[in-house]
């Protein structure tokens, strides 16, 4: 039998199989690559970019002897292939920095009040947030008009808390095959719209137990009458944060 391929991961030898994009290879060496739209479950999207990594960068010397860092290419890891030999900076201050102003990005975007979020130590983006040391929101609050629809009997949706990260659509599609959820508007008037004549989530035929009301990585699709069944500072972030979590880290 062949040896594995490897590439390597901040100089950590990884390997993996041929197909696996680097996200994958990575997750399941135990490494963690923050990530919001990826899911193992579905296609990658490559849409929140918080899985950036370096690729391939080079070091030359130049006439005058001096050592000069030759930038590789900057790739979403859940898009891109794994491949022999490789070199991919994921926790370099380059990147860390690129996916603090995401996640700064997205906090103001939305109307994200954690201390009153249900999903509060449980939420993806927060988890980033806290592993990537956020620790303002550096850019002026948006303050987005969004609403609430309570329309279904066991699912609420709270638009203020959206990402756009299409795991709700792609599990209703691919997973649940009922298209409840869709995206709809262009630029930053795009917004997560339910597929019914009314536009509201009462008026399709979503069930609580579906894929599409169990995969969202922040606060917009809740259980009614679940809310705080689990008390702050006893959630899954709460007591580990995301990146030692690197394989379980599918929402709940
Ligand atoms: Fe790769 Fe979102 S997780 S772009």
């Amino acid at each position: 039998m062949s040896d594995p391929k490897t590439f390597f991961l901040d100089e950590e030898e990884i390997p993996f199989e041929e197909g696996q994009t680097i996200i994958q290879a990575a997750l399941s060496a135990g490494k963690f690559i923050p990530h919001l739209c990826y899911h193992p479950e579905f296609k990658p999207h490559g849409s929140c970019k918080l899985c950036t990594v370096r690729i391939d960068s080079r070091t030359v010397t130049t006439e005058d002897g001096q050592s000069v860092k030759i930038p590789g290419r900057a790739a979403a890891s859940c898009t891109t292939p794994a491949q022999e030999g490789q070199h991919v900076e994921s926790e370099v201050p380059e990147i860390l920095d690129l996916r603090r102003t995401l996640v700064q990005m997205l906090l103001v975007e939305g109307n994200h009040y954690c201390p009153s979020c249900e999903k509060s130590g449980k939420c993806m983006l927060q988890g980033l947030a806290y592993d990537l040391g956020v620790m303002d929101p550096h850019f002026p609050q948006y303050f987005s008009k969004r609403e609430v629809d309570a329309s279904h009997p066991d699912v609420l949706l709270d638009f203020n808390r959206c990402i756009l990260c299409e795991l709700c659509v792609r599990a209703s599609a691919e997973v649940d095959k009922k298209n409840v959820f869709a995206l709809s508007g262009r630029g930053n008037t795009k917004h997560l719209i339910c597929n019914s004549e009314s536009g509201k989530l009462g008026d399709t035929n979503l069930a609580a137990t579906d894929k599409a009301a169990n995969v969202c990585p922040v606060g917009v699709i809740l259980h009614k009458r679940h809310g705080f069944e689990v008390p702050y500072g006893q959630r899954r972030f709460d007591i580990a944060p995301i990146s030692d979590n690197p394989v379980q880290y599918a929402p709940v």
